[in-house]
């Protein structure tokens, strides 16, 4: 699945700045590790390909035990399927309108199986008028809010009614439920209540989907969950070792960068500002962190430059030095670059084309 060109073997140091580098041997510790966390907790892993947004990567993480896949949007679908890398896809996004439920039921017809949620009436009756002039079946899960404040219905009883509207519509499965994060307050709460009162209304729930990096630690805390969806475990980032879940070591994502000047002592400039390293802030108050240098501290971006606070630095970059920066959040990184390109042991090993890179709709 590797896609090479004649940047073979050469090493990282003689690449160009800035580029986003992979560091392999981390991203396959990491998709090891985490399949292993999952699989011990006895639910089915489904990562989220919108860390990454690579067929080569997807293709591993299922060959290290993953059911399928989750992708966020059907741009993103439609890409893994023309690769060929899963036939078990779940798209975590309500569907609107005919023409995308008319491009869902197209990639259906290419695959085992492909699943989506939905939060709401018009997005079931919109899928089930797709798949009835299909003959299609398609499974649902009904997508629900457990805190994060985003999609999702409200309460439990609110998933019932829309799980029996799934059922009594032609073309729909209703298949269980599904949730992002796990983190989020009221998830045990939630699936408890959920699993209680469909157990009393006689509604089967196969499927219970939870999601997120920062819960990894603490699956078991969610034992009625049957899968899980992680996607920024591949690479890690500021983020996931902010919330605990991962070390600098196991940041895979490394964004090259050249340090351009030195205006004064305590000032560098670097050549990647927010259209590699990306605004994304978060809980996170600076713009990265720098490998060779942890006291320095990332303090403002513009769109090409990246400046360095270095006052608190012994050492210190001179101009024309290549620094490493951990970005705060990894997955939007991948969607600025049009490929990335894997490391091992300081030399170029692979370069991967980020083939759903701005697939958002
Ligand atoms: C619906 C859904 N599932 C799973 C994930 C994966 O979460 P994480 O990136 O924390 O691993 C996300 C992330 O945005 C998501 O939106």
């Amino acid at each position: 699945m590797h896609e090479t060109t004649d940047r073979k073997r050469i090493a990282a140091a003689d690449l160009d700045t800035p580029v986003v580098t992979v560091l392999l041997d981390r991203l396959e510790r990491n998709i090891a590790r985490v399949q292993d966390i999952v699989a011990r907790t006895g639910k089915r892993n489904r990562p989220h390909v919108k860390t990454h947004k690579i067929p080569a990567i997807g293709a591993m993480q299922v060959a290290a035990g993953a059911v399928g896949l989750t992708c966020q949007k059907l741009g993103e679908a439609e890409v893994f399927i023309d690769a060929g890398v899963a036939d078990d896809l779940l798209v975590t996004f309500n569907i609107v309108g005919s023409a995308k439920a008319g491009r869902l039921m197209d990639l259906s017809e290419r695959i085992g199986r492909l699943a989506v949620v939905a939060d709401n009436e018009t997005v079931l009756h919109g899928l089930s008028e797709a798949a009835r002039g299909r003959g299609r079946i398609v499974p649902v899960l009904v997508e629900c809010d457990s805190g994060f404040g985003r999609n999702g219905v409200q309460t439990p009883r609110a998933a019932l009614d829309l799980a029996r509207l799934a059922d009594r519509l032609p073309g729909l499965a209703f298949e269980g439920l599904m949730v992002f994060p796990n983190t989020a307050p009221r998830t045990l709460e939630f699936f408890s209540e959920a699993v209680s009162l469909f157990r009393a209304s006689g509604v089967p729930l196969p499927t219970l989907s939870g999601g997120g990096t920062p819960s990894l630690n603490a699956l078991s805390d969610y034992p009625m969950m049957t899968e899980h969806r992680a996607g920024t475990y591949v690479y890690n980032d500021v983020m996931m070792v902010h919330s605990g879940v991962a070390g600098w070591n196991d940041c895979a994502m490394h964004v090259r960068t050249t340090v351009v000047s030195r205006p004064t002592a305590d000032r560098a400039v670097i050549d990647a500002g927010s259209k590699v390293l990306t605004r994304e802030q978060y809980y996170v108050r600076d713009f990265g962190h720098v490998v060779e240098y942890p006291d320095a501290t990332v303090v403002n971006l513009s769109e090409e430059h990246g400046v360095i606070d270095l006052s608190a630095c012994r050492d210190r970059p001179r101009v024309g030095d290549v620094v490493n920066i951990v970005p705060n959040h990894c997955c939007v990184v991948s969607n600025m670059v049009d490929e990335v390109v894997g490391l091992r042991d300081g030399m170029v090993e692979l370069v991967w084309p980020v083939a759903a890179r701005g697939k958002v709709r």
